[in-house]
């Protein structure tokens, strides 16, 4: 059976790593094997780099460039590491974040030269793309809501160098994901993180189904 690589993109608190979760569990008991992944990070070296661009005091002084690189960094790591073998093995890959995180981040709300991210993403990847992406989108004002209660409900844990910055930034993020829905929409699908976990689920169970429908046929 061939292998297939799905990521999840969205804004922080669009539910991504619930419903990968929900969706790892439910594949494993139709009888698939699954790997569960994320980015930055995903093998050891790449934690460490997810350490360094998240957490570390070193990390603060660090420009887009390096952050960008860092991210490159973890990628190439992870798909030499972990992705390609999977998919060779005919499994099932969730990734939570992929390229257009870079897209959507660095290039459009860092706004970095987009032909260069692309440049460095099609570097790291060495020909590994997504089969199916899921945007889980939701309202700007619902994803600082989330945020603000997540980190109430985990008693003021600390934000992560991205939580820290500002709402003009998370606009930039939430308008470049409904831009890369309009450029790669066969591939992109979103799907609506307003309302339940099961109503969420529901939507993606869909797209997941038919998609691996068409790669078994
Ligand atoms: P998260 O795993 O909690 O979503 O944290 C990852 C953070 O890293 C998130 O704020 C988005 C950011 N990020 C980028 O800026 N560019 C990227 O390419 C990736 C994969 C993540």
């Amino acid at each position: 059976m061939r292998g297939c690589f799905i990521s999840f993109e969205g804004n922080e608190g669009s539910g991504k790593s619930t419903q990968i979760q929900h969706l790892a569990f439910r594949l494993k008991q139709s009888g698939r094997e699954v790997v569960q992944i994320r980015e930055p990070g995903g093998t050891d070296l790449g934690e460490e780099i997810r350490t360094l661009l998240k957490y570390h005091p070193k990390g603060r002084s660090m420009i887009p460039m390096s952050e960008l690189l860092l991210i490159g960094a973890s990628r190439s790591q992870l798909v030499h590491e972990v992705i390609k073998p999977a998919l060779n093995q005919g499994k099932i890959v969730l990734c939570d974040r992929f390229y257009d995180s870079t897209r959507v981040y660095q290039g459009y709300a860092r706004n970095m030269d987009t032909v260069f991210v692309n440049e460095t993403i099609d570097q790291a990847v060495d020909g590994v793309h997504p089969d199916m992406t899921i945007l889980i989108s939701i309202p700007l004002k619902m994803s600082m809501e989330r945020r603000r209660t997540r980190h109430q409900e985990e008693q003021g844990s600390p934000e992560d160098r991205f939580e820290q910055l500002d709402e003009t930034f998370f606009r930039h993020v939430h308008d470049g994901y409904e831009r890369l829905v309009r450029d790669f929409p066969e591939r992109v699908k979103r799907v609506d993180g307003t309302g339940s976990v099961n109503s969420t689920y529901e939507q993606i169970r869909e797209v997941v189904t038919s998609l691996l429908d068409s790669i078994q046929k």
